[in-house]
């Protein structure tokens, strides 16, 4: 097996054509998808292995095509990732495989993708409270009955570690939420974190302001964090 970094540098090679190829079908579709930069997230996972390494269990809400996913796995802990465009995680799925058969995620090393919601159905009523009071468009903020948590392995109580890049008019809602529901000892790992609660997004008067406060671990684009003591 490669080092550690050489792995990593191979999963972005992989995502970079995942990415590319999908520039061109949301040319044809307008899916609206935009992934996560593959090296500033690689630049990340290796903070992270320094911070909190291996083994543990890492959750990528809204996967997309598996940016955090595969560099996690890669980095060795077990990788679960849900994403409510089946697309998507089509996508998701070849680079896994792709990854794997060059070898790039350690033996023993479980991933999996799962289609579907990542909020629970308990969260139902309050998003679309959320979303109506924000005026958000349903296709950035989207409700879907099939909750994918209902075909994982794992429930978020045996999450070490989450990864979320939300859309900046989720955020705040979508924060709150994991302050109530993710493990008190978790690590965040939140592109725009610091941008979303500092700025425009969560200064509006209506909602409850943010509620997860964290103290950050890292100087790296995707904020990593845990929970303010
Ligand atoms: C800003 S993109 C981030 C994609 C990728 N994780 C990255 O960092 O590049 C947000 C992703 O979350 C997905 N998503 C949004 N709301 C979701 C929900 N409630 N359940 C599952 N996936 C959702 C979208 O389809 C989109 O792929």
């Amino acid at each position: 097996m490669l080092p550690l970094h050489e792995r990593l540098q191979r999963v972005v090679e992989i995502l970079k054509i995942s990415n590319k190829q999908l520039d061109e079908f949301r040319a044809a579709e307008d899916t609206g998808f935009v992934s996560f930069w593959p090296e500033k997230t690689l630049l990340a996972v290796e903070e992270l292995v320094k911070i909190r390494p291996p083994p543990g269990i890492s959750v990528d809400l809204g996967c997309g095509n598996g940016v955090w996913l595969l560099l996690a796995a890669a980095a060795g802990y077990d990788s679960y990732g849900i994403e409510i465009h089946p697309g998507l995680v089509e996508c998701a799925q070849e680079n896994l495989e792709r990854a794997r058969f060059e070898g790039l995620i350690p033996d023993g090393v479980k991933v999996e993708v799962a289609v579907g919601n990542f909020y629970p159905p308990k969260e139902k009523a309050a998003m679309i409270a959320y979303r109506d009071e924000r005026n958000e468009n349903p296709s950035s903020m989207p409700w879907e009955e099939d909750i994918a948590w209902d075909h994982m392995p794992i429930a978020m109580q045996d999450v070490d570690i989450v990864y979320c890049w939300a859309w900046p008019g989720q955020s705040r809602f979508l924060y709150n939420w994991l302050e109530r529901d993710a493990p008190k000892d978790a690590i965040f790992a939140l592109p725009a974190y610091l941008r979303y609660t500092q700025g425009e997004h969560m200064n509006a008067s209506f909602h409850e302001p943010n509620k997860l406060v964290l103290t950050k671990l890292n100087e790296s684009d995707v904020f990593l964090g845990k929970r303010a003591e």
